[in-house]
């Protein structure tokens, strides 16, 4: 059974890093990186400085035309003179003027891949760019991090990780001030690695009863309070849409129920749910495997549709950073969990479900289904008194049509929550675009029979999901994220293995941050 083969499961990240101050000289690791930028040259300031200590090197690699300082591209340099390390990477930064932070944390996931093969057990880094030292500090340690982990989980030939230390050092910054940054570097991106290691299990492995083992054994590491509720509680309970979903599947349905409270934890939930104050619910579409169902998908690249659970992913990586960095908000993090299969025993188009707050559902196409079992989450997060709810979701193909692979889409009822989104991604280096969501679309899902149907046609599919969704949340403030087309790519980047990206676990944990800043601003302020 595949399941015994040591996956990334027993991979835990095992690295060494450690800040430094910003003296070339004194960077001692086998390998050092410097983003070189396209306008510098051999005369300019640091590059200046490398280029005599190499005893001219840095200008020959220019002046052979091999490197220009543009994006992604990499060099290693073997005679190091001066330098105390024994190579040198130059990495093309691009213009200075747009080397973000995010663009910087895809700089440094691009020189660790260039590095993967070469056995190099120690980097150093020396980040430069634009933007406070700590912000820059913890980009790099997340992009070594996203570079360093491999797709290849059931490959018995792929090589194994062989970097056991990075040290950072920012340009004009000394190294004691930046520990914080590196730890908020490794949570961040350990965090968007177990999103993507839960994504790139085959669906044979990763079936809605071990994401909840999974889930379940990071609860208890990260001290966070974990219920699952199996298929019996959900029958009793009313959970119809997530029910008629995996009705077709021999695998069981969960839902995963993720609870962070600020230091709370003696306390039962729901005596922490009375309490006055703000919950931000994020809920995660966890199908596990997505053949359509009785709809059933075309077979040319039906494998991708392991990655189905990836907006669950993402929720359970956002709680792990959350639980770590441990802000002052409530956070409950909701996961439905299931497969959509055919069978006899399979919802079937036509057939009218009835949700979990009593709404009635026609269903029209069966592959839409992650609208299903999200309406059932949603629907449970109001009840539980949520202030605030944000769903993730690989949710339509007409998503990845209008936007690609660049940007999700977002979409919502709450204007300022929808910008706190736009934002937090910005901060993460993860591009949303809005699309509207006028009632008019609303036309597109009203049913002859029942309270709403499933399918709005092909106009307008990534809104007409989403005008789907905001029917069940009610008064709550909510915004959904279709990272249909973000969630996974399909050939590597320079920066990142092909698989699952992680997309959306660092906007939603630093939109959690953003908000507990706020709510201690509003405090201080009333004072
Ligand atoms: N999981 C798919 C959406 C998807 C498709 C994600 C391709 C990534 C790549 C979703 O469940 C689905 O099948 N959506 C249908 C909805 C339609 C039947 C109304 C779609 O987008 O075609
Ligand atoms: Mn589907
Ligand atoms: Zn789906």
């Amino acid at each position: 059974m595949v399941t015994s083969t040591p996956g990334p499961h027993d991979n835990p990240v095992n690295m060494e890093i450690q800040p430094a101050s910003p003296d070339i000289r004194a960077l001692t690791e086998e390998v050092l990186v410097v983003p070189v930028f396209k306008s510098e040259t051999p005369r300019d300031g640091l590059i200046g400085l490398l280029d005599s200590l190499t005893g001219g090197a840095i200008a020959d690699v220019i002046n052979s035309g091999e490197f220009d300082g543009s994006d992604s591209q990499t060099v290693f340099l073997h005679r190091t003179g001066e330098l105390a390390c024994r190579r040198l990477l130059l990495c093309g930064a691009g213009n200075q003027q747009s080397l973000s932070a995010a663009k910087l944390s895809e700089l440094a996931g691009t020189a660790v891949r260039a590095i993967q093969n070469t056995r190099t057990k120690g980097l150093a880094f020396l980040a430069r760019g634009n933007g406070l030292p700590a912000n820059l500090a913890q980009q790099v340690v997340e992009g070594v991090l996203i570079g360093r982990l491999s797709s290849a989980l059931y490959d018995s030939s792929a090589d194994k990780p062989q970097l056991e230390r990075l040290i950072v050092a920012v340009e004009g910054s000394e190294g004691d001030r930046l520990e914080l940054a590196i730890e908020t570097g490794r949570i961040m991106g350990e965090a968007t690695n177990l999103a993507r290691q839960f994504g790139n299990e085959p669906s044979n492995v990763m079936t809605p009863a071990e994401m909840a083992l999974r889930t379940e054994e990071i609860a208890e590491r990260e001290a966070l309070r974990v219920e699952v509720l199996g298929e019996p509680e959900l029958r009793q309970k009313g959970f119809g849409a997530l029910l008629a979903v995996s009705s077709g599947s021999a695998e069981p349905p969960r839902l995963i129920i993720l609870d962070y409270s600020p230091g709370q934890h003696h306390l039962p939930s729901e005596q922490v749910d009375e309490a006055d104050g703000e919950m931000i619910a994020l809920v995660g579409k966890g199908v596990t495997f997505d053949s359509g169902g009785i709809s059933i998908k075309p077979a040319a690249t039906m494998d991708e549709m392991k990655f189905d659970m990836c907006g669950g992913a993402a929720v359970i990586g956002a709680m792990q950073a959350v639980a770590r960095i441990k802000p002052r908000i409530r956070v409950l993090g909701i996961i439905p969990a299931c497969e959509n299969m055919p069978s006899g025993r399979s919802y079937k188009p036509g057939d009218v479900v009835r949700g979990l707050g009593g709404q009635t559902i026609e269903v029209i196409n069966t592959d839409a289904e992650g609208r299903l079992i999200l309406s059932d989450a949603i629907t449970y997060a109001v009840q539980r008194g949520a202030s605030a709810i944000i769903d993730a979701a690989t949710l339509t193909g007409t998503c990845v049509v209008a936007l690609g692979e660049i940007r999700a889409g977002v979409m919502g009822t709450d204007g300022r929550l929808i910008e706190e989104l736009i934002s937090a991604g910005e901060q993460s280096g993860e591009r949303i675009w809005r699309l509207p969501l006028d009632d008019r679309y609303g036309e597109q899902i009203s049913s002859q029979i029942a309270d709403i149907k499933n399918d709005g046609g092909r106009p307008a599919g990534a809104i007409t999901a989403a005008m789907f969704l905001k029917a069940f949340a009610g008064q709550t403030p909510w915004a959904h994220l279709d990272i249909a087309g973000t969630a996974w790519i399909n050939a590597a980047k320079p920066f990142m293995a092909k698989g699952a990206t992680g997309f959306g676990v660092r906007t939603l944990a630093n939109f959690v941050l953003a908000r507990a800043n706020t709510v201690i601003q509003a405090t201080v302020d009333c004072d």
